[in-house]
């Protein structure tokens, strides 16, 4: 059954957006109590009607709520080797904008009809799988729905351990490696000058705080005034500027008239063209993002000061954290050990329920999150 989403969240973000910090890990809260105990004999399970988004058409421009449907649909009854999981956080991403449109990119693009896809934690409720059992939690790709069956080569097992589990989206997942990755990539070490846009998101504010734990002077730049207090006070930023109250090539100029020495981009146009203006001779840029232009139909010319690649000896270096997930482990030793030392603060702005999860992920266009944007399921 295909029901009408309500408005996005971010039609009304007071009362549906929630900030919270988590300075450090706390005990792990009880487990939700599971429905179902897991292998051995077969158990009672009451059918489950399982709500999931599914992409109803493809943007054009910003997305809007007609692209999705919300989608109310009986679970078969679970089989043999597999999982019935309980999602109790899911991930909005900017890159998934990109995944709805057609065409090739580096991630194949979501099927129209189809439930979309993105990371989750959620707790196995029932198991037919004796590497699971009900009660662990785990991670995996089966984001916007509330139940899903899977096997378990098709989900990591994280520790409880962690509070919140919500972490393993932000700091310690798939942003928090982003910003890892993107600081051994260029090499960052103490005394760069760093510039990070987008620095109040989820890669960003990570990035800021690990340059900062590298000594290195931390600028960073973000869209409101609220979000620059959040950098400088939350998170250790030495600079920090509002993009949106003046051109960003004369606030580099003031801040750091010096110049840059690096410059990690989660924004692209007019940030990227005013960070090759400020970076120094040999300067780098770690090209990470480029939100900028994501719901743009026709994309913008490039940087009109190209040229300053050549005159200064740019290095310039594309980053995928797919081609990290190798590096996970010593990624989870290095950041996860900070964030339990209490040295690395993840911050997250939740939304709760699925019927706001299409609000929440339209809102990362319009800045509606601060630091990791997370759907609370459960
Ligand atoms: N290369 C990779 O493997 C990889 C991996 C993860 C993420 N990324 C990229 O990294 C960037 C940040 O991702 P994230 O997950 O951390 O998202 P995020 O920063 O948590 O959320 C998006 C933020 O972008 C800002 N924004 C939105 N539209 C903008 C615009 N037109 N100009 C400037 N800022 C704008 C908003 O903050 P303000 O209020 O400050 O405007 C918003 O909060 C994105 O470009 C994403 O695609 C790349």
């Amino acid at each position: 059954m295909n029901l009408k989403l309500p408005q996005p969240a971010s039609a009304s973000p007071s009362g549906s957006f929630v900030h919270r910090r988590f300075p450090s890990p706390h005990p792990a809260a009880a487990p939700n109590a599971p429905l179902a105990s897991a292998a051995g004999p077969m158990i009672f399970m009451p059918k489950i009607t399982n709500r999931e988004i599914r992409l109803a058409s493809r943007p054009d421009g910003l997305p809007t709520v007609a692209n999705f449907a919300l989608v109310h649909r009986e679970l078969e009854p679970l089989p043999d080797h597999q999982v019935l999981v309980r999602n109790l956080f899911m991930s909005v991403d900017p890159y998934m904008r990109g995944r709805m449109n057609e065409g090739k990119s580096y991630v194949p693009p979501f099927e129209l009809g189809q439930t979309l896809e993105g990371r989750a934690v959620g707790e196995v409720v029932e198991s037919r799988a004796k590497e699971l059992k009900a009660g662990d939690a785990v991670f995996s790709n089966f984001g916007w729905r509330e139940y899903f069956m899977a096997s378990p080569k098709e989900l990591r097992r994280v520790s409880r351990e962690l509070h919140p589990l919500s972490v393993y989206l932000g700091a310690l997942g798939m942003p928090g490696l982003t910003a890892w990755a993107g600081l051994n990539l260029v090499d960052v070490k103490a005394g760069d000058v760093i510039y990070i846009s987008g620095a109040a998101g989820a890669v960003g504010h990570v990035a800021g705080q690990l340059a900062k734990l590298r000594r290195c002077l931390v600028i960073g730049s973000a869209g409101s005034m609220e979000k620059v207090r959040f950098l400088r006070e939350e998170c250790g930023f030495d600079i920090a500027f509002d993009y949106k109250t003046g051109p960003v090539v004369e606030q580099l100029n003031v801040e750091a008239p010096e110049g840059i020495d690096v410059y990690f981009d989660n924004v692209g146009g007019e940030t990227l063209e005013a960070a090759i203006s400020a970076l120094k001779v040999h300067g780098r840029i770690i090209a990470c993002g480029g939100i900028s232009a994501y719901n743009e139909k026709t994309p913008g010319p490039g940087p009109a000061n190209w040229f300053n690649v050549t005159a200064k000896r740019l290095t310039i270096k594309g980053m995928l954290v797919r081609d990290w997930l190798g590096r996970q482990g010593e990624f989870e030793k290095e950041v996860g050990g900070y964030f339990r030392a209490g040295k690395l603060k993840s911050h997250e702005t939740v939304v709760e329920g699925l019927d706001q999860a299409v609000g929440a992920f339209i809102g990362l266009f319009a800045g509606k999150n601060t630091g990791k944007m997370v759907v609370k399921l459960a």
